[in-house]
């Protein structure tokens, strides 16, 4: 018995060998309903008491603190890993980025699939431009969203050699997106109009888009134009079927059986759409690259 109770574990390990005496049996019992005992009643005692459990150079060390002190965390409580929503959907509005083309369509094909959103928002039209240079309109574009700050966002696309920053008073001001050479007629223009989309999706309260061209002027006015829209169940998308050289004639067989015959359709590239076929239009991964590998000379998509 001096030596069970000098060295217990000891004790125990020799007892997995041989027949347990019943004696043994019930004192470590005893043993055992003492320790949870105290246990039980140190838990109640400090319940301040948290544990943690950290890992350190490869080795695990548990310790415990009382909650009531500032835990040692190091990242948790500074600023920049500390990313609330209101800092994530803002963000969302800031066109300067630099993610690939590849990042941003993928970035801008999630959708929430909760309906309401957790803040207040106010649904938006975004315009978006495409142009070589300046939006050459500027100043009547001025005029049409003067007064309606927080009901527009706007995203242009020039071409990338164009540098000229915009006033600060400008709507247009700090508004252009990260963008490439564009060619009409190409599929650097189809990219184009993904890219301008893409950004906007960024922007959760937008609803509408428009694409536009440095040409485009305003017909009505902004009040209009904008209940016009946000009532609008319709998306304006021209397509039609043309008979003749420059419609059904510029169907190709090498697009079967990706794009069938049936389906082939004329339109200009103007449009303006709604939240859910704007996000069908840049996550596309089947008719697009098909076009995109015809128009660049490859005989098959
Ligand atoms: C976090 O940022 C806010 C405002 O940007 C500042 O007031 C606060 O002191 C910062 N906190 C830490 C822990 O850096
Ligand atoms: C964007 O900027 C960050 C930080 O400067 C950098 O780590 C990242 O590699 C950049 N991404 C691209 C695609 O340039
Ligand atoms: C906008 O145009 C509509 C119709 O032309 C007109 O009734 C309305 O008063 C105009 N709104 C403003 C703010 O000028
Ligand atoms: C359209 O929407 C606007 C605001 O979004 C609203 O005031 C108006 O009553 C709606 N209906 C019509 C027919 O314009």
């Amino acid at each position: 018995m001096k030596n069970q109770n000098q060295n217990p574990f000891a004790a125990a390990v020799k007892h997995i060998n041989g027949p347990l005496p019943l004696v043994n049996l019930l004192s470590w019992f005893f043993f055992f309903v003492c320790g949870l005992t105290l246990g039980i009643i140190l838990c109640f005692h400090y319940k301040s008491f948290s544990f943690n459990l950290q890992l350190n150079n490869g080795q695990f060390s548990i310790f415990t603190s009382p909650s009531t002190l500032p835990l040692v965390t190091n990242e948790i409580t500074s600023n920049t890993s500390h990313v609330g929503l209101k800092e994530y959907v803002e963000r969302a509005n800031n066109v300067a980025h630099n993610m690939t083309d590849e990042e941003l369509l993928w970035r801008a094909s999630m959708t929430p699939r909760i309906q309401e959103f957790p803040f207040h928002n106010v649904p938006k039209v975004a315009f978006m431009f495409l142009t070589r240079g300046p939006v050459l309109l500027a100043p009547l574009w001025e005029k049409f969203f003067k007064g309606h700050k927080g009901l527009y966002s706007i995203y242009v696309h020039s071409d990338p050699s164009f540098n000229e920053p915009e006033p600060e008073f400008s709507v247009f001001h700090g508004r252009r997106i990260p963008s490439k050479k564009v060619e009409w007629g190409h599929a650097s223009m189809i990219e184009a109009e993904r890219r301008l989309l893409a950004n906007a999706l960024l922007d959760f309260s937008n609803q509408r888009f428009v694409l536009l061209s440095e040409t485009c002027i305003p017909l009505y006015n902004f009040s209009t134009i904008y209940s016009y829209l946000m009532n609008s169940t319709q998306n304006f998308v021209e397509a039609y079927d043309l008979p003749g050289p420059v419609g059904r004639g510029r169907y190709s067989i090498h697009m079967s059986p990706i794009i069938k015959r049936r389906q082939w359709r004329k339109g200009s590239q103007w449009f303006e759409m709604d939240r859910d076929l704007a996000i069908e239009v840049i996550s596309d991964r089947k008719y697009f690259p098909c076009i995109s590998k015809l128009l660049q000379g490859f005989l098959l998509c």
